[in-house]
Formats: structure tokens, sequence, C-alpha cells
């Protein structure tokens, strides 16, 4: 085999991490493409995930790895008291609800039962203890309350996967995190260390029409710090990402989109 994607000290490896998310650039330029993109049916996923947190008016609500804000916004809507903490100070920079403070989950500087409720929303598959980040987010919610981790089935956009694979040829495989470090269908192994129940939820699946190659070739080229290394010898992402630009043109011109199917949903622990 050529490469097998992204290792898991890629995922995890500080340096890695502070170039991906040195600022909101690579995370913004995946939050385009859902936002242009329609899709059917019409799902607003950080609504739902949100909304799986029952946040009131009075309640207090930790958002772990909140990066530049959009669900602490959504959160913050509802009235209840959101806090923020990410590992990354730029990306706090960016955030579009502060404040919010820098810290990392799995040892999260807050006191014992502060929040009701606490979110880990698309990033545990970037924590190297998953399980200390787990009885993290355990320790901070008062008992009965809830904790929502959000994540992509190992099944997510199998489009998109045979479009990079294709791209890069031979037997390379395009390992993405939620394939092999925390999914929807492993994530509850992780999470039941910690918790007495762990209840895996499904958004619904979509169909996302993407009708801007460049926006596609921006959102797979903002994941090169995790893929880059592993390529074939004296392959560039660069070069991955041309091909994908070129093939979604092409899918644009002869069906009018480039359809991937979108699964993603949550793991809801007590
Ligand atoms: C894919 S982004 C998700 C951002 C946000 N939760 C959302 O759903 O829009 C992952 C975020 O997790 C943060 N992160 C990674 N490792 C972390 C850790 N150990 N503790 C706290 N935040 C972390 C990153 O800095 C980044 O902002």
């Amino acid at each position: 085999m050529q490469g097998a994607g992204a290792t898991e000290s890629q995922w995890a490896d500080e340096d890695v991490l502070a170039r991906q998310y040195v600022d909101d650039r690579n995370l913004a330029a995946r939050q385009r493409l859902w936002r242009i993109s329609r899709s059917e049916p019409e799902f607003d996923f950080n609504r739902w995930s949100v909304e799986l947190l029952s946040p009131s008016p009075g309640s207090v609500v930790l958002d772990a790895g909140c990066g530049n804000g959009r669900p602490l916004s959504l959160l913050r809507e509802t009235g209840c008291t959101a806090v923020g903490v990410d590992a990354s100070l730029g990306m706090l920079g960016t955030a579009v609800a502060p404040p919010a403070t820098v810290g990392d989950v799995q040892a999260l500087p807050f006191a014992t039962g502060a929040f009701d409720a606490a979110a880990a929303f698309m990033m545990l598959y970037h924590v190297p203890d998953r399980r200390a980040a787990a009885a993290e987010l355990r320790r901070v919610v008062r008992s009965g309350g809830v904790v929502v981790a959000t994540t992509a089935s190992s099944d997510n956009q199998p489009e998109l996967r045979d479009m990079v694979e294709a791209a890069v040829g031979g037997d390379w495989v395009w390992t993405r995190p939620s394939e092999s470090h925390f999914s929807l269908e492993g994530g509850a192994d992780i999470l039941g260390s910690a918790f007495d129940s762990v209840e895996v939820t499904r958004a619904p699946e979509r169909q996302v029409f993407v009708t801007d190659a460049e926006a596609m070739a921006d959102y797979v080229a903002s994941t090169e710090d995790h893929y880059a290394h592993s390529l074939p010898p004296g392959r560039q992402w660069s070069e991955v990402v041309d091909a994908v630009r070129s093939a979604t043109s092409e899918a644009i011109a002869d069906h009018g989109a480039l359809v991937l199917t979108a699964r993603f949903g949550a793991l809801v622990c007590r």
C-alpha cells in the first residue's frame, strides 16, 4: 500500500493541529462548502446538534473545541450562558461569539459540575487521549446533565472519498479521522468509559449538491496538513486538489452538480 491517509499522530499531533487551526481559514473553507451548497432534505446540522443539548435561559453550557464559534452563537441565541473553550488561541481570535477561553478538553479549566450540559462538536477525533476527554466532559457537567459529541459516520461522503482516492491512484486510502479515530459507529465505546449511557443519534442522511468546483477544491485543500505526508513519493496534495476541481467541474457540466451523501450524527451521553 502506498499510503494510508493520516496516522494517529497526524490527527493528534500538536504541531500539525497548530498549523491546521492556527486561525479559522481551513475550518471556514469547509464551512463555506456546506453553507453555499443546497441539500435535500434541507437540514441545519449545527442547529440540530445544539438542540440535543436542550439549552434553556438560565442554563450554563460548555462548548469544548468551539472553533470559530458557529454553534456557540446558536447556543447563545437560546438565552443560555454558553462558554467556549478551544486549544487554539488563533481560532478563538476569529470566534463569532466571544467570550471563550483557551484550554484542552483533556484537562478542562473548569470546576466539577460547573455546567448543565457540554458539547464536543466535530472535535474528539483530534484529541490524543479521547477517554481522558470523556472523563473531563463528564466531570464538568452536573449529575443528570448531558454531553453531546458529534462526528461523521465512517461512510460519510463516499463520493468524495472515491474522487480523492482516484486522484492519488494506486491503492492509496483516504483515511479520514471519523473513520479511524472517532466515528458514529465506534465513538460509543470510547465515551462509554466515562458515561452510564451513550445513545447514537443519526442526523437525516442528506444529498448535498455541490455547484462550485472552487469551493470543493478549497475544502480538499484545507485538509492538506493531515494527508500530504502520506502521499506516494513525489506526489503533491496540490495535484489532488487540482484533480478534485476538474472532476467536480465535469460533474457540474454533466449533471448540474456533484452530489455528496452526508452522513453525520451525535452521541448523546448521560
Ligand atoms: C473541526 S473544528 C470544530 C469546531 C466547532 N466545534 C464546530 O463544530 O464548528 C475542531 C476544533 O477543535 C479544537 N481542538 C482540537 N484539539 C483540541 C483539544 N485537545 N482541546 C480543545 N480543543 C481542541 C481545534 O482547535 C478546532 O477549533
